[in-house]
């Protein structure tokens, strides 16, 4: 049975961490240049309807590193752009290629194309969910921390995608994870009845930034206006007033904790400079793990 990665919550935690342990491998393996050409002579095509930097090089570096090739479609200078059913291209890709990644908007839109596609199909980010992120914000986690368990782990801002993600995560792993997003602005709601009933007490919402932050392990935070919410940051601004991950805020969790944005990111808005380029910041390092666990992905999925 082809096996997508759409979601965290397809998974159990034994095989995420499996792939994390993977991510780390592979990473040390590039460090050292011992060869890793564990998809030599695969193809992955990669679908891109919203901008990016790191998901692309990311993936496309990534299946070269590992000995196979990767396409970039955009969306606009594709057929998909001219209104060509996703079940039909879904269905073609599948006869050019051993893999798809795609960055979309809604997630129906990946759930469709993994529906209708014979290879794997590996989400690169929708409105709803960002999972390749998230890995590679746990294994950043891991290097620092040498484990997740019993952490604090803390959300700053908007309840996006990266937010709904992270809920996942807390609940796949069970990880004490305290949301703090203004009033309006919450995580999607099914996510979190769903991983409030998969791990009860573990992941609390509140709109006191100050709350979420006092004694966490791990603080982290994204842009107010994510990719499609441009029209909305002038009222987003207003509502986000009290979110930015400052010095003061900062001050409030433990002395060694880590600050991770998954990039790009609005410094003086969602985050200060002082904090993002303080001794704190593992950003670098979050940006860098997206190449690993890509490959780690990769390879597990992609036959
Ligand atoms: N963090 C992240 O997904 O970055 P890009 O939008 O540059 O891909
Ligand atoms: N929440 C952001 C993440 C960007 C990587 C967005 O969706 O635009």
């Amino acid at each position: 049975m082809t096996r997508h990665f759409l979601a965290l919550h397809d998974f159990s935690e034994i095989e995420l961490y499996g792939m994390l342990t993977l991510a780390r491998e592979l990473k040390d393996k590039q460090k050292q240049g011992v060869p890793h050409k564990l998809l030599e002579g695969k193809t992955l095509a990669m679908i891109f309807e919203k901008s990016s930097t790191r998901t692309r090089m990311s993936f496309e570096v990534g299946i070269f590193q590992l000995g196979g090739h990767g396409l970039f479609i955009s969306n606009k200078d594709s057929q998909m752009g001219r209104g060509e059913p996703i079940k039909d291209t879904a269905r073609v890709m599948a006869r050019y290629c051993d893999g798809v990644m795609i960055r979309t908007f809604g997630q129906e839109i990946v759930d469709e194309f993994a529906r209708y596609s014979d290879v794997p199909v590996i989400n690169g980010l929708t409105d709803l969910f960002h999972p390749c992120q998230i890995m590679a914000d746990l294994m950043t986690v891991m290097e620092q921390k040498r484990t997740y368990e019993g952490l604090v782990f803390a959300w700053i801002g908007d309840g996006n995608n990266m937010a709904n993600t992270w809920i996942e995560a807390a609940a796949i792993f069970g990880l004490e994870l305290r949301l703090a997003c203004p009033k309006g602005y919450e995580p999607d709601a099914s996510v979190m009845a769903w991983a409030q009933a998969k791990a009860p007490g573990k992941i609390t919402l509140t709109d006191d930034p100050k709350v979420a932050a006092a004694g966490a392990d791990v603080v982290n935070t994204d842009v107010w206006a994510s990719m499609g919410q441009e029209s909305e940051q002038k009222e987003r601004e207003k509502a986000f007033a009290g979110y930015c991950l400052d010095d003061s805020l900062l001050a409030l969790a433990k002395p060694d904790c880590l600050v991770l944005h998954c990039l790009p990111a609005h410094r003086g808005e969602e985050i200060s400079d002082s904090v993002i380029e303080g001794k704190n910041s593992f950003v670098w390092d979050e940006a860098e793990n997206r190449l690993h666990i890509q490959k780690a992905i990769m390879a597990t999925l992609i036959k």
